[in-house]
């Protein structure tokens, strides 16, 4: 293999992290130059207006709107996506992972739809595709996962993967205020996602736990098969109940791996979680992800989510391992993981309604005699058992029944709330939440 002086990059986007990973690499040039033994330098960068401000400054000759700049000059070594979306970034991908480029990409939603064919692709033509910061931002979990934590099978890893709705949540929760109020704020802290969809309900939060998924156990999961539910039906009274009960209420993406029946869980969905769990207490737009393996026991990894400098973090963590490959520094072992560490061939993925948990509940009622039995009633024939019950009354007249239950099925969750919505005193859908309980899932 040769073994380059000066490494060439192609950007793909020069928006918030492709001006992070300029700025960055420009900031620590010295040290970062001296630690990989080769100068790094950026030579083309392709957007979509040529003519547009940019807060880092680029000399005019480098920056075009021609992808051919990068896709057709050979003496560029590592390829950067931080363009974002699925169509463009899919077939600029493809076109350099053809020609055994290294891609690097910071882009979930590419990498949880088409992951599959761009690994293989990959593979097929002697090229790497890196994406250390496709999940949570600057902290290094795909690279814990492949390497550090290589000796493990992983019965669970869980985490909170959505810096802005971790934000919203803890805006909700420190100062009682709305969902919509708290929404405003991080909208105009430029934290929301110009989709905002991704955010709220959390696809992209999901397309992050797709990829820990395969990662850690070899299966592509697609996103329709997995629950997925974001946080705009929380509600402040949800929140504070949670906290009188000793929980908090979090945005988790959970993997859950049962060795023994060789099933898994994966999903995506706002629940409680016991404040004694050191990832209840990662607020704002922090990211937390805990990994429990069979050799090393629970790791927790805590840091940035997004953003221009953790997010170029990692970007550039990549960039030192391609220039690793390219020097041919790295033993084969370590790269030799565009194969997950897992074979995932009888695998078979959960379905959402097999979860057995305990659950929070919300019912708006009519604040009349026997409401409260006639629920009951209803829980009971579906074999649901209410732990905790509290009520309160509301201005208008209604109530709010808040209760959480024993261990029941998802199941019977679905069919007992079909069956209460329909009841004439009951004013609106029923709302639940899932209580979760790491332990439940490493006994
Ligand atoms: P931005 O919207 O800030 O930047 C996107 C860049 O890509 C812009 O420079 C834009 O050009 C360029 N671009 C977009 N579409 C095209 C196209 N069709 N042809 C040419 N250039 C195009 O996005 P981010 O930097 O925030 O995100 C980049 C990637 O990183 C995404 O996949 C995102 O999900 C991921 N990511 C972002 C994080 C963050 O905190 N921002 C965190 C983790 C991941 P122009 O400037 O001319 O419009
Ligand atoms: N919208 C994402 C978040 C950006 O809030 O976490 C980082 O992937």
């Amino acid at each position: 293999m040769s073994n380059p002086k000066k490494v060439k990059i192609g950007l793909f986007g020069f928006g918030v992290v492709g001006q992070g990973v300029w700025k960055n690499i420009a900031q620590n040039r010295n040290a970062l130059e001296a630690r990989l033994g080769a100068e790094l330098a950026i030579t083309k960068i392709v957007v979509r207006d040529s003519a547009r401000e940019r807060t880092v400054q680029v000399p005019n000759e480098i920056i075009s709107t021609d992808p051919a700049t990068i896709l057709e000059d050979p003496s560029i070594d590592i390829v950067c996506e931080l363009i974002g979306g699925t169509s463009q970034a899919l077939e600029w991908t493809k076109q350099a992972l053809k020609q055994g480029k290294i891609v690097i990409s910071a882009n979930k939603a590419l990498i949880c739809e088409h992951g599959e064919e761009l690994f293989k692709l990959a593979q097929e033509n002697g090229g790497h595709y890196f994406y250390e910061a496709s999940v949570a931002g600057g902290i290094p979990i795909i690279k814990t996962l492949r390497e550090a934590l290589v000796a493990n099978r992983f019965s669970l890893i869980y985490g909170i993967l959505n810096g802005t709705s971790n934000y919203i949540l803890t805006r909700m929760e420190r100062e009682g205020i709305s969902f919509e109020a708290t929404l405003g704020d991080a909208r105009s802290l430029g934290y929301v996602e110009a989709d905002e969809a991704l955010d709220l309900d959390g696809i992209d939060a999901a397309h992050k736990v797709v990829i820990l998924a395969y990662l850690a156990h070899g299966k592509w999961v697609a996103l329709k098969d997995i629950l997925c539910e974001g946080i705009r039906s929380i509600s402040s009274d949800d929140i504070k109940i949670a906290n009188e009960l000793g929980y908090k209420i979090k945005l988790l993406g959970i993997i859950a791996r049962d060795f023994e029946q060789n099933s898994l869980t994966v999903r995506l969905h706002p629940a409680f979680i016991s404040k004694r769990e050191t990832l209840a207490n990662v607020d704002e737009v922090y990211n937390g992800v805990s990994v429990t393996g069979d050799v090393v026991g629970t790791t927790v990894l805590i840091g940035r989510g997004a953003g221009q400098d953790a997010t170029s973090s990692s970007v550039i963590s990549d960039i030192a391992d391609a220039v690793s490959i390219l020097q041919g520094r790295t033993s084969e072992a370590r790269f030799a993981q565009d194969n997950p560490l897992e074979d995932s061939e009888t695998l078979e993925l959960s379905k959402p309604e097999a979860l057995e948990s305990r659950y929070y509940f919300r019912f708006k009622v009519k604040d009349e005699e026997g409401v409260l039995a006639q629920i009951s009633h209803i829980m009971a024939g579906h074999h649901i058992s209410f732990a905790t019950v509290k009520q309160k009354e509301l201005p208008d007249g209604s109530a709010l029944i808040m209760a959480t239950t024993h261990l029941t099925k998802e199941a019977l969750v679905y069919s007992a709330c079909e069956a209460i919505k329909n009841e004439a005193t009951v004013i609106e859908a029923p709302v639940y939440l899932r209580i979760f309980d790491s332990e439940a899932y490493l006994t």
